[in-house]
């Protein structure tokens, strides 16, 4: 059961409150304001903090946020007398998960509240652990959205299935294929990754499984491949849906067989790995048109997880926006850097086309153009419709708004940015920005022949 703080000026109702949430077996401390409370926070361990708004002293607001701050993993239940909404509407933008009405009507209300606020705080709970545990990076996956799949993973972690994580670009596949590692039981063991987009055939295939001396031109000694690296981890296969047919059939053996011989040797050797596999095309499509062997889709398939794209869990915005702020605070020696009511309105009116990566790239060049601790709209640099990514070369004295060009010159400098962004990779980039390849190479196309 749960440690809850409950503090609140009025004696009578701690103790209705106290009385009521041990009777649901919680251990229940009490304080009698805000400063006595952050006392109490900052000397005992508290998975929810109950907090009237209106107190002497310190009120609920500043605890709140202090709170938010120091122990951001403390969920936050706020108490606001009828007819002072406003202020539980700023408790929930400073972030309480939910607030109750004073009187609290009754029991079995505050019970739900608070039951619904722990099952939140044990999800994410479980992800910390997992964290500690392996120094893995932080990961928010409060929406909705994610719940599915935070439990599939919870599932699949600790067996030997092959995972298919499928997801647009940005929205997490490899970060996700780390935590998978990572609370599998091979998390003492390597975790090897292949980018099958980044090498040419041959490369990857001496990659994955090495090459005997004078096996090609160029193999001047042995050379172990990723797959022999990986024994006793995970292998990560990155942009699966890329791979050439010759090398579909390689891989499919390995998966089949668990077996497999360097380039140009003749000995047998075991993989001992665990497969996941990560794309953002449509592999089923693929299989249908005869680019994708599907005795390999079914092979890779075995466990498919759909990573969401951020469209689809807006609720997650604010929270992971704040993390990668948080980190990207870190990295710049800038810690406290935190979104304006503003800026977190004009990230949730946003579309995201390019997902979590894009997100963090936008707070990264935010953090770098806000002066102070608090990024605002202006740092953005978000075309307003959502419909294209963010808008290149915006002068910095016109605070962020639209530079006077063209639509052809934004048009352009928008595809530039989106190449530079994803290094040169043409079909990120085009997904990036909204348009299909073909349209992409258009374009280009166009710029080149005046
Ligand atoms: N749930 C999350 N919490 C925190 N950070 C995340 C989360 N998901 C993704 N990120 C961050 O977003 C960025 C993109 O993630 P990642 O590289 O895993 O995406 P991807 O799906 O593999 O993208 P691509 O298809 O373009 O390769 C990384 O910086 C990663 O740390
Ligand atoms: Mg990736």
């Amino acid at each position: 059961m749960a440690r809850i703080l409950v503090a609140d000026d009025e004696e009578g109702v701690r103790s209705f409150l106290a009385e009521a949430l041990e009777y649901e077996g919680h251990s229940v401390t009490m304080a009698a304001d805000g400063e006595e409370a952050a006392r109490l926070m900052a000397r005992q361990g508290v998975d929810l903090l109950l907090t009237d708004l209106r107190m002497p002293g310190m009120d609920g607001l500043t605890l709140l946020r202090k709170v938010r701050e120091e122990q951001p993993d403390v969920e936050v239940v706020v108490l606001t007398a009828v007819g002072t909404v406003e202020s539980a509407v700023a408790a929930m933008k400073a972030g309480a998960f939910d607030y109750l009405l004073k009187p609290v009507g009754s029991p079995a209300e505050l019970r739900l509240t608070v039951a619904r606020a722990l099952e939140r705080r044990a999800l994410l709970n479980w992800k910390t652990q997992a964290r500690q545990s392996a120094g893995a990076v932080e990961l928010s996956w409060g929406a909705p959205a994610m719940h599915p799949v935070v439990e599939a993973l919870r599932k699949v972690s600790p067996t030997q299935a092959t995972v298919l994580l499928v997801g647009e670009s940005g929205t997490g596949k490899e970060v996700t294929a780390r935590a998978l590692h990572q609370w599998s039981e091979r998390a003492d063991g390597p975790f090897v990754a292949v980018n099958c987009a980044a090498l040419t055939e041959t490369l990857l295939e001496s990659e994955l499984f090495g090459h005997e001396k004078g096996a090609f031109t160029g193999a001047v000694a042995q050379r172990r491949g990723r797959i022999e690296l990986a024994q006793g981890g995970t292998f990560f296969l990155d942009e699966v849906g890329e791979l050439k047919a010759e090398l579909q059939a390689k891989l499919l053996r390995v998966l089949q067989e668990r077996r497999f011989e360097r380039v140009g040797g003749t000995r047998t050797l075991e993989a001992d790995v665990r497969w996941v596999a990560a794309t953002n095309r449509d592999l089923k499509g693929m299989m249908a048109r005869g680019e994708f062997r599907e005795d390999l889709y079914h092979r890779l398939a075995v466990f498919p997880i759909r990573l969401p794209s951020l469209r689809e869990r807006r609720e997650d915005l604010r929270p992971l926006s704040e993390l990668l702020l948080r980190r990207i605070g870190d990295e710049l020696g800038r810690p406290g850097l935190r979104l304006s009511p503003e800026a977190v309105a004009r990230l949730e009116a946003f579309t995201w086309p390019g997902n979590v990566r894009e997100l963090r790239n936008a707070l990264e060049r935010a953090a770098i153009l806000a002066d102070g601790p608090v990024v605002e709209p202006g740092h953005l640099w978000l075309d307003p419709t959502g419909a294209a990514g963010p808008v290149v070369d915006a002068p910095i004295s016109e605070g962020g708004r639209l530079p006077s060009l063209t639509l052809e010159e934004l048009e352009r400098r928008a595809i530039e940015q989106a190449i530079a962004d994803e290094a040169g990779n043409r079909k990120r980039a085009a997904q990036r920005l909204g348009i299909g390849l073909r349209t992409l190479y258009d374009k280009l196309r166009r710029y080149e022949s005046p």
